[in-house]
């Protein structure tokens, strides 16, 4: 048996997709990429969506078009992908870390105040794996300091706090549709915005800085002109190859978000006797979307002392699944570890033992819509005989 971490679920529909643009010759950002962010902005009830190429030029336009500049501070969780991060650095921002919650590996909220400095503008919290992070009281203290949020959702989509789904929070909020992403379009991304000067400014930026995009030119009279470029932009446009993709995924998205939660729990029941593994948790009020379904290894409790002994031990665990043809990966990384942040601001792991912790320990197993009960079965009983081992 084979079983991956993930894969897309793709159907005749997706093949029928993508046959559009190809017959119609329009290929570049078009009907599709506005159809699919209509059809995302009502499922996620965001009053304004703009795809994009990637959630990481996404978050580059987001932070972009708040304005973010060098000498400015921006809070991001020190466990999360590295370009919540790097999007800071291209701006000539410094990212300020702030440790996360083992519990749920989002942003440990009683530690944000203690990183805010004159210089602070902003706070990136991420929904980690499709958890909403605790927005309450990210909003309260952007607040009480004047600082805008923009939530990293990459993993977000069907991620729900307090009966609203991510992306509907902050100033912005940015998803990812890579194939590791419950819906994928290759690569692709989208910029949600409840403020109409936000929103069109990110299409703007997404596009050279255009004031008007090519569709709406090719349609409208005197397409012979070019538009006016006002702003210093970037092309970070989705093609509709993509965006027609996007169609096809959120016709079957309930489904595959249902799939997904009901694997969850059935992770859950199969695991539950194991002291040694901790599943997710969903706090009070939330809705997991389950973009990935990680986990944290700890036969025992994990401190800085022991994470490198334990470390190898998860290794040798998941190279005993990959043997029987199960893959696993770590949740996600510490960015604070890599090389360019650590030697840039000199940051050692012992700031963040969590983000340590659970860039070290955090084990994420295979889960996909189609997955069927004797797959997870058989990921269940290796997990069981490769510690035994
Ligand atoms: C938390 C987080 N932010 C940002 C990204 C970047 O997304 P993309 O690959 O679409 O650029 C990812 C991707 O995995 C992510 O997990």
């Amino acid at each position: 048996m084979s079983i991956p971490i993930t894969k897309p679920f793709f159907g005749p529909e997706e093949l029928r997709a993508v046959q559009q643009p190809l017959e119609s010759g329009w290929v570049v950002q078009g009907p599709f990429v506005k159809q699919f962010e209509e059809q995302f902005a009502a499922f996620v009830g965001a009053r304004h969506a703009a795809a994009t190429s990637s959630c990481t030029t996404a978050l580059h336009i987001a932070v972009a078009a708040l304005g973010l500049k060098p000498g400015d501070e921006v809070i991001v969780p020190a466990f999360t992908w590295v370009s919540t991060a790097n999007v800071v650095e291209y701006m000539g921002a410094r990212p300020v870390f702030c440790d996360v919650d083992l519990a749920t590996f989002n942003v440990a909220v009683g530690q944000l105040a203690a990183q805010v400095t004159p210089r602070t503008v902003g706070i990136v919290p991420v929904h980690l794996f499709g958890l909403c992070a605790d927005v309450q009281p990210i909003l309260d203290l952007a607040a009480r300091h004047g600082l805008w949020v923009i939530e990293d959702a990459a993993c977000a989509f069907g991620a729900w706090y307090g009966g609203r789904h991510a992306g509907t929070f902050g100033d912005a909020g940015c998803f990812s549709f890579h194939p590791r992403k419950s819906i994928t379009t290759g690569e692709g991304g989208m910029i949600t915005a409840a403020r109409a000067d936000l929103d069109a400014l990110a299409r703007s930026l997404r596009d050279h800085g255009a004031s008007r995009s090519d569709l709406a030119r090719h349609q409208g009279k005197a397409s012979f002109l070019l538009s006016e470029y006002n702003h210093l932009g970037y092309n970070f446009r989705m093609t509709d190859l993509q965006g027609a993709l996007g169609c096809a995924q959120m016709q079957r998205a309930a489904w595959i978000l249902a799939e997904r939660a009901r694997r969850a729990q059935r992770y859950d029941a199969l695991l539950a006797d194991l002291d040694w593994l901790a599943t997710p948790v969903v706090p009070a009020g939330s809705v997991h979307g389950y973009q990935a379904y990680v986990c944290l290894f700890r036969p025992e409790e994990p401190t800085l002392a022991n994470v490198e002994r334990l470390h190898a031990w998860r290794n040798e665990l998941m190279a005993r699944l990959e043997e029987r043809g199960i893959a696993t990966r770590q949740g996600t990384h510490a960015p604070v570890i890599q090389g360019y942040y650590a030697v840039k601001y000199g940051l050692r792991p012992e700031q963040f033992p969590n983000a340590y912790i659970a860039d070290r320990l955090s084990l994420a197993l295979p889960l996909y819509a189609q997955m069927t009960d004797a797959e997870q079965d058989f990921v269940c009983a290796s997990l069981r005989e490769a510690l035994r081992a």
